[in-house]
């Protein structure tokens, strides 16, 4: 898989592509993932990408030329499953989506910034527009990276234990029984004794049982799912 992410703020992906789990799935050659500075694709002498909106209206608006520029090179280059803008007024981000991008060859994601993208862009080049909750961040790269993150532990061999993915909290629309580690007691707090007891159906039994009392005490809205 191949993911693109057009940023005005690359510095801010640098760290996250170069750590921890994505970063190990590109050396592994699951993944590549390539981060584009939008400055580089601006006509403007100044580098700007942004411009004041037409109507009057406050906050800047991000340029057509130079997102064209740069999604235009790479279209070029590959043919892209998908090219998404990440936007608070997107369809929002859930596990089944993560999981259909996972799926994919090559996607792009357009980070969003200032408030927003000349909607010409958004009508004639943008596939998928997606948020991450209804909450407003100052720029898509946080959205950018926490899309990535959930696609590329997706990818087999991406995380250890394969089936720790499988058994994520969302994947069959319920959230994850709780988990438990050394020491058996901890200050008096004790792991509960059937994961001790060795009966596997017991344990599978209690585990199925958590997740769904959980999910109907904290998410009964997955329940309806
Ligand atoms: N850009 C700003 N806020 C966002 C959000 N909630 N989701 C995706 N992109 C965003």
């Amino acid at each position: 898989m191949r993911i693109d992410i057009i940023s005005v703020l690359p510095e801010m992906l640098d760290s996250f592509i170069n750590l921890s789990i994505v970063a190990r799935a590109r050396k592994k050659g699951l993944v590549e993932i390539y981060v584009h500075n939008l400055r580089d694709y601006t006509e403007d002498k100044h580098r700007r990408v942004d411009d004041y909106p037409y109507g009057g209206f406050a906050g800047m608006v991000m340029q057509c030329q130079p997102i064209d520029a740069c999604i235009s090179k790479l279209c070029r280059e590959r043919h892209y499953d998908e090219i998404i803008f990440t936007t608070p007024d997107g369809e929002q981000f859930d596990q089944p989506m993560a999981n259909e991008l996972s799926l994919k060859e090559n996607i792009i994601i357009l980070c969003g910034h200032y408030k927003g993208v000349d909607y010409r862009i958004r009508e004639h080049l943008i596939t998928r527009e997606i948020s991450i909750g209804d909450y407003v961040l100052t720029g898509g790269e946080l959205a950018a990276a926490a899309i990535t993150d959930s696609v590329v532990r997706l990818l087999p061999g991406a995380i250890g234990d394969a089936e720790s993915a499988l058994s994520d909290s969302f994947q069959d629309h319920l959230l994850s029984a709780p988990v438990y580690t050394r020491p058996q007691d901890y200050k008096g707090w004790k792991v509960p004794d059937i994961l001790l007891s060795g009966n596997e159906a017991k344990i599978a039994e209690w585990e199925q049982q958590q997740s769904f009392e959980r999910t109907k005490r904290l998410r009964p809205d997955l329940l309806e799912k």
